[in-house]
């Protein structure tokens, strides 16, 4: 699995922190930034990763903002991404197995770096159950398709 990963100056720490458990977790990853001291523009960050899951070049994405709002929003634009915006292991769980997010967002405003690594470690191993659950994501990209 490649992971891209990315963060506003609002997410910084959270984003070091996915960036070591991938290391622990031995999987693939680009940290696509910000190296940044001041404010940016959190679009500038999402819309690029969102662009290169979509396109197949990474698997899966991870956004951190503030809030993770932003990130999340700006991600959903891009046809083929499903953004998850998670802050409980549960819906982390529940989104991989009936959405099968390709991307997770979460707010360094909101959650903690030990709560975020807990929450990016369920998601990245939790698994698609595929079923019903496989239509209901068929109809969000029938919709893509047919208007995008
Ligand atoms: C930046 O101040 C903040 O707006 C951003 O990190 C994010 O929370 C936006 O949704």
């Amino acid at each position: 699995m490649r992971v891209a990963i990315a963060s506003d100056h609002g997410g910084i720490h959270i984003r070091k922190e996915i960036a070591s458990l991938l290391d622990e977790l031995k999987i693939e990853y680009v940290d696509f930034g910000c190296d940044c001291e001041g404010s940016v523009d959190y679009p500038d960050y999402a819309l690029p990763v969102a662009e290169k899951v979509a396109s197949g070049e990474f698997d899966r994405g991870i956004l951190i903002c503030g809030t993770g709002i932003g990130m999340s929003i700006a991600a959903n634009k891009v046809k083929g991404i499903r953004c998850a915006l998670c802050h409980d292991t549960f819906s982390a769980k529940a989104t991989r197995a009936h959405n099968d997010s390709n991307i997770l967002a979460m707010g360094e405003r909101v959650i903690g770096p030990g709560l975020a690594r807990e929450i990016a470690q369920v998601w990245l191993t939790g698994k698609f159950e595929g079923g019903r659950h496989a239509g209901r994501v068929g109809k969000i990209s029938a919709y893509e398709e047919k208007h995008l």
